[in-house]
C-alpha cells in the first residue's frame, strides 16, 4: 500500500464503465454528475464532494473537505461508457426510467444524447423478467470475455484515459449459490473455457475488468467478485474490487436505527419490511429467483448488527421479514415500511413505524459517484483486493473470509475516514478524548 507523497497522481482522465448504463441508477449518476459539473445542483448525498474529515486534536480546528484532504479525480475527469441490453442513449432511457423530471435532463440532454450503450453480456436464464435487442452475438464464455476486454480497450484510447473503473449497475441476476467453479481461479478459468452454466453475465464483465486491470465494483445483490477465485484474480492483477449491493432506502435506515437501539440495550421481537415500487428494479425483482439474490442481502443486516449469539435474551429470538412488492404506479419513488416491534424494561413492548417515501436512484447516485473516485484512489494507493473500508456504501459489504461484515453505518463511516486518515499519514480519532481532561 502506498501512503500520502506515493499515492499516484490524478494525471489525465478517469473512465466509468457502467454495465446497466441505459438503467435508472445509472443514468440519474450521469445526469447529476454533468447537472453538478455545469454548476445546476449540488452534489448532494456524496460524501467525497460535501464530506468533511476530522484532523488532529479539537481544538486545532482542523476540518477539511474530504476532497481537498485526499487526492480524488476532479469530476470534470470524469468520461462514460458502458453496455445495456436496450440500445437507447442515455437521455431517452432516463426519461424512460422516470426518476429525473424533463426539466432536469433537458438541461443536460445532449450530453445524455452522446452516450449510447455497448451491446451487453446477456443471458435471459439470470434475469428472467428482462429481454432486450443490445445483445453481444459471441455464444462462448471465452468470447464474451475477449468482446469486453475490446470495449474497454478501445473505451480507453479513444478517450486517452489514464485509469478506468467498473461498477454493475445492471439488474440483479437470479440467486447463485456458491459452487465448485466459484472455489478458486483455476477452476473459474476452466469454468469459462467450458462456459459453466454457474458463471453469471456480471463475472463475466468483472473478470473482463479485472483482468484488464480495472477495479471493479458491485451496486448489485449478485455474487459476481465475492467468491474466492475473484478475490484470487484481483489479488493477481492487483486490482481493487467492493460490492455489494448499494446500501439506500430501507437497509440504509435498518442500519441507522439498529444499531441506536442496540446500543440502549432495548430489545427486538420482530421487524417487519415491505416495500412498493415500480420501477424496471422493482419488474426484475418481481422473479423468485432475483428477488431470493437481493432477500438474502438485506435479511443478514439485522442478525450482523444485533448479534444475537451474544445478546441472546434482547435478540435471541426477533422474527425478521422483507418483502418487495411490484406496483408500478409508484414508479421508481419507492416506499419503504418498517414495523419493528420492540421492548424496554420489565418487557414492556413498544412500536415504531417507519413509513420511508424515498426515491431509490436519487440515494444511490451519490454512492455510485463516491464509489467510482474511492475505487480510483485505492488503485493508485495501491490497495488491492478486497476494500473493506468502503462498506459504508454496501447493505452486504464484502470483506475477508475469516470475518464477519461490519453493517453499522456509523462504524462504517468512522472505518471509512480513518483508512482515509492513515493513507494520509494523519493520526487516527479514537474519541477517547481524556487528554483533553486529564494527563494520561
Ligand atoms: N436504486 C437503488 O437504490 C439500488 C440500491 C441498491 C442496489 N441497486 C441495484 O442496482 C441495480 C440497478 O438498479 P436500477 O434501479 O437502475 O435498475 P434498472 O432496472 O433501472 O436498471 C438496470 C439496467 O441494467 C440493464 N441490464 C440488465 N442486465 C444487463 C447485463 N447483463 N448487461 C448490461 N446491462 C444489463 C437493464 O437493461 C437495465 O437498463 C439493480 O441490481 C438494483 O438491485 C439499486
Amino acid at each position: 500500500m502506498r501512503r500520502k507523497d506515493e499515492i499516484q497522481r490524478t494525471d489525465g482522465n478517469l473512465g466509468v464503465l457502467l454495465p446497466g448504463m441505459g438503467g435508472a441508477v445509472s443514468t440519474t449518476f450521469l445526469a447529476g454528475v454533468e447537472a453538478i459539473r455545469r454548476g445546476f445542483s449540488l452534489p448532494i448525498g456524496s460524501l467525497t464532494q460535501m464530506g468533511t474529515v476530522r484532523l488532529g486534536k479539537r481544538f486545532e480546528y482542523r476540518i477539511p473537505r474530504l476532497r481537498e484532504f485526499v487526492p480524488l479525480a476532479p469530476l470534470d475527469d470524469l468520461v462514460f461508457g458502458g453496455w445495456d441490453v436496450f440500445p437507447d442513449n442515455c437521455y431517452d432511457a432516463a426519461l424512460q426510467a422516470g426518476v429525473l423530471n424533463r426539466e432536469h435532463l433537458d438541461a443536460v440532454r445532449a450530453f445524455l444524447e452522446e452516450l449510447r450503450p455497448w451491446p451487453a453480456v446477456f443471458d435471459q436464464a439470470f434475469v428472467k423478467n428482462l429481454a432486450g435487442p443490445n445483445v453481444k452475438p459471441e455464444a462462448s464464455h471465452l468470447e464474451l470475455v475477449e468482446a469486453i476486454k475490446t470495449d474497454i480497450d478501445a473505451f480507453r484510447h479513444d478517450h486517452t484515459l489514464s485509469r478506468c473503473v467498473m461498477i454493475w449497475c445492471g439488474s440483479t441476476e437470479a440467486y447463485l449459490e456458491p459452487s465448485e467453479v466459484h472455489t478458486s481461479l483455476s477452476n473459474f478459468e476452466a469454468g469459462l473455457k467450458d462456459s459453466d452454466p454457474n458463471i453469471s453475465p456480471s463475472m463475466i464483465y468483472a473478470y473482463a475488468a479485472l483482468t484488464s486491470g480495472v477495479p471493479y465494483v458491485n451496486g448489485a445483490p449478485n455474487l459476481t467478485v465475492d467468491i474466492p477465485a475473484m478475490v484470487e484474480l484481483a489479488d493477481q492483477c492487483k486490482v481493487p474490487i467492493a460490492g455489494k449491493d448499494l446500501k439506500t432506502g430501507q437497509t440504509m435506515m435498518k442500519t441507522i436505527l439498529a444499531p441506536g437501539l442496540k446500543a440502549r440495550m432495548l430489545g427486538l421481537s420482530g421487524w417487519y419490511s415491505t416495500n412498493i415500487l415500480g420501477n424496471r428494479d422493482g419488474m426484475v425483482l418481481d422473479d423468485k429467483d432475483s428477488f431470493k439474490t437481493k432477500e438474502e442481502s438485506k435479511l443478514s443486516v439485522l442478525e450482523t448488527i444485533l448479534q444475537p449469539q451474544l445478546y441472546s435474551d434482547l435478540y435471541g429470538d426477533f422474527y425478521h421479514k422483507v418483502v418487495i412488492s411490484y406496483y408500478p404506479p409508484r414508479g421508481d419513488n419507492k416506499e419503504g415500511w418498517d414495523c419493528i416491534d420492540i421492548f424496554g424494561w420489565l418487557g414492556y413492548p413498544m412500536q415504531i413505524k417507519l413509513d420511508f417515501l424515498c426515491r431509490d436512484s436519487i440515494l444511490a447516485a451519490p454512492l455510485v459517484l463516491d464509489l467510482v473516485l474511492f475505487m480510483d484512489l485505492a488503485q493508485r494507493a495501491a490497495m488491492t483486493g478486497i476494500q473493506e473500508w468502503l462498506s459504508f456504501y454496501f447493505k452486504t459489504p464484502q470483506c475477508a473470509a475469516e470475518l464477519y461484515p461490519e453493517h453499522d453505518l456509523f462504524i462504517q463511516l468512522m472505518k471509512l475516514k480513518n483508512t482515509l486518515r492513515y493513507l494520509m499519514g494523519e493520526d487516527q480519532i479514537t474519541h477517547l478524548g481524556l487528554d483533553y481532561y486529564y494527563a494520561i
